[in-house]
């Protein structure tokens, strides 16, 4: 397959949304954050943040989601609300996702693709227990760090592959989140090339989708529900993914 040109990747981010190409140019203003529930109340934090000469704007819509100028993003890794794992700093899109998950008290929720952990901190303040699946052993021990840091004693971690779990685990959770490993159009820095980018690592991306996508449906118990994510806009590794979990099982209705 030939190295595709930036035009090519232009031209297909075109196709998928007009705006696409442009946004991804776009430069940050806000970072975002929530706070650690485990340790405080949003409440809290806005207080302490406040004192400190911050002004965190929430965002509509949502209890624990709150913004502030991408210029203090560097600074705010000082502040007491930060140093004492008060604050987790979260792009929207993860935790919009992670917020869509309905979660019930006594819920075991599967968090399938989990490092760093974000998604499953999340979880945790809302389900009885969370199962955190990682097959890198770096990003494994991160995450474990991050758990136990954050003060989560509800998350059980696994460094094993997502594609096997349901083998050992079969129909055995009420809620699973697939934050599936993707192509992600976001890393690339468009000044510097497509370095990351090809039509060939999407299809390579589609194939382990697949894969794990049975392994969550497969580990979700009867009427259980389940969230599959990625952060790219390839249609390959999205509406391709739920198609063919959707024709493989005529159990699995799209909510
Ligand atoms: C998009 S990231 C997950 C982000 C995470 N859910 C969060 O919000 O913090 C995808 C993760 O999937 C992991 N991964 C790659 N192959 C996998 C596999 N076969 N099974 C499970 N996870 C896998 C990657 O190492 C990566 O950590």
């Amino acid at each position: 397959m030939a190295k595709p040109s930036l035009e090519d990747f232009k031209e297909r981010l075109e196709l998928i949304q007009p705006k696409l190409f442009e946004a991804l140019k776009e430069k940050k203003r806000f970072f975002s954050f929530r706070t650690n529930l485990h340790k405080t109340t949003p409440n809290e934090v806005i207080s302490l943040l406040e004192r400190e000469g911050y002004s965190p704007k929430k965002v509509d819509g949502f209890e624990n989601a709150f913004i502030l100028p991408i210029e203090e993003r560097k600074k705010i890794t000082k502040s007491s609300a930060y140093t004492s794992e008060l604050i987790y700093i979260q792009n929207l899109s993860s935790i919009f996702a992670a917020e869509a998950l309905d979660i019930q008290k006594e819920d075991w929720v599967l968090d399938l693709a989990a490092a760093p952990g974000g998604k499953s901190l999340i979880f945790s303040e809302k389900a009885q227990k969370v199962s955190a699946v990682e097959p890198n052993k770096e990003r494994f021990f991160r995450m474990k760090r991050n758990f136990k840091q954050k003060g989560a004693k509800n998350i059980q971690t696994y460094n094993k592959d997502g594609r096997f779990v349901y083998k050992s685990c079969p129909m055995w959770f009420d809620k699973v989140f697939l934050d599936a490993p993707c192509s992600s159009e976001v890393h690339i820095e468009l000044d510097k090339g497509l370095t990351w980018w090809s039509l060939r690592r999407i299809h390579k991306f589609a194939k382990l989708q697949k894969e794990l996508i049975i392994s969550a449906f497969e580990s979700l118990k009867s009427g259980g529900e389940m969230i599959y994510a990625t952060c790219t806009f390839a249609p390959e590794e999205n509406e391709a993914v739920i198609d063919f979990l959707l024709q493989k099982y005529p159990n699995a209705t799209l909510l």
